[in-house]
């Protein structure tokens, strides 16, 4: 076989993959799956492939080889976070990964993480219970999944507002790369000391299990519990954040589904957090890269081409989901992909389930008829966040019974 060289010509003309949101993205992703299971398409003044179906984004997560996550990591994030798990590949991130996540398994989740998320969850609510009416995203979905990680890691309650500020610095690392190199380096001198301390005299928090945690002799250094930390914010708030604001988007758009899962949110609540995640995905179009020529799945793709896996098209072939585009939470399937596949998969979906349910059911329980101030706010529809990838409402303005 020769390798090819280059890719043939753009599916599609006026939209950019890296660039600019497409209002209606799901009806663009559609057409293009239902031309082909790929489609070559603009990227940042490139072209790029696009994978479209289940099948083939599974496929492409799981292949490391040919598709490494490190080889856009280490330029994308890198910078700012550090040699993260997202930048390493083999056996230093098999190593990394198994000291990672015990913290992270199911149950340990439940036993230690979960009496942390209601008190929390109150705790935020209470700030704005009284009102009648919120911004959720400005008041609930982008503190919660902050508040809770820097709670993990045992940081003084007195310094959150702090950390809130670092995260969002380095949430909108594209618009102002200085302010995230800054946040970067901050929470670095700030959460340096506290991991020696820690090391001294452990506790039972985040930051103490990774510095004890031994594996057949082997332990995390430093910089390799400084860069996990520092990952966190991106990988662990800002997706939770996202996903809480889609499902919340998607229910309060969809009356008839918030209805139902009022009416029980025991039996509801998680498969509601489900179809939110397959619905809208907050990590809807994952750039990645092919750095060898190879011919793949019959697809011939030349050396270094940009590649974007479309979970939010994934989520919604309709082999795997009938009536894709229908916000249904009675059909209790999990849509894993969200969460990635393969060695680089999500290494929180357990934590990131449960801060969801928890979430979900307390604000349910505390504002009694939330619903949206007005049913045609566009600020609630669903739009890209800092670049393509990442996807989010702007705000939901709600009302609910006093
Ligand atoms: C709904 C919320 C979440 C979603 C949708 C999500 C999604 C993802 C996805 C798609 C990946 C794979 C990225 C890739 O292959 O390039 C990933 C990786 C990762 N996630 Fe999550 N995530 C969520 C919450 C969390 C939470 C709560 C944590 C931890 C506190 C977390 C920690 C991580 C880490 C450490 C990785 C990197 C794993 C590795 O490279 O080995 N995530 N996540």
């Amino acid at each position: 076989m020769t390798a090819p060289t280059v890719l043939g010509d753009v599916d599609i003309e006026g939209v950019d993959f890296a660039l600019e949101d497409h209002p209606d993205i799901h009806v663009v992703l559609e057409k293009l799956r239902d031309a082909g299971s790929h489609a070559i398409v603009p990227f940042a003044g490139v072209k790029a492939i696009l994978l479209l179906t289940n099948d083939l984004v599974s496929a492409a997560f799981k292949d490391e080889d040919v598709f490494p996550a490190s080889a856009v990591y280490q330029m994308t994030t890198g910078p700012v976070l550090g040699k993260t798990l997202q930048c390493m590949a083999g056996d230093e991130h098999r190593k990394n990964r198994a000291l990672v996540s015990p913290s992270f398994q199911r149950k340990r989740v439940t036993e230690m993480v979960t009496p942390l998320l209601e008190p929390l969850a109150h705790e935020i609510i209470d700030r704005f219970a009284a009102h009648g009416s919120v911004d959720l995203v400005a008041e609930f979905t982008t503190r919660y999944p902050v508040l809770l990680i820097s709670r993990l890691m045992g940081l003084p309650v007195q310094d959150e507002a702090t950390v809130h500020r670092w995260a969002h610095d380095l949430f909108y690392f594209p618009f102002d790369p200085e302010a995230a190199m800054r946040a970067s380096q901050d929470f670095t001198d700030f959460v340096t000391p506290i991991i020696a301390e820690r090391r001294r005299n452990p506790g039972d928090d985040l930051i103490s299990v990774l510095v004890t945690e031994d594996i057949e002799g082997e332990t995390l250094d430093d910089e390799e519990v400084l860069s996990f930390l520092r990952l966190l914010f991106p990988a662990g708030a800002d997706t939770t954040m996202l996903a809480l604001g889609n499902t919340l988007s998607a229910l309060l758009t969809h009356p008839d589904q918030m209805e139902l899962l009022r009416s029980d949110l025991d039996e509801h609540a998680i498969w509601a957090v489900w179809e939110g995640l397959r619905w809208e995905p907050p990590v809807g179009l994952l750039p990645r890269a092919c750095p060898e020529a190879t011919s793949w799945n019959g697809i011939d793709i030349p050396a270094l081409t940009p590649m974007v896996f479309s979970i939010n098209a994934a989520n919604r072939d309709p082999a795997v989901y009938p009536d894709p585009h229908e916000f249904d939470i009675t059909r209790r399937k999990q849509a894993m992909l969200s969460f990635g596949r393969g060695p680089h998969s999500c290494a929180g979906n357990w934590l990131a389930l449960a801060e969801l349910e928890t979430a979900l059911k307390a604000l349910l329980e505390r504002l009694p008829g939330l619903r949206l101030r007005d049913r045609d706010d566009t600020d609630a529809t669903i739009t890209s966040q800092v670049g393509v990838a990442l996807r989010g409402p702007n705000a939901l303005n709600v009302e609910w019974d006093l």
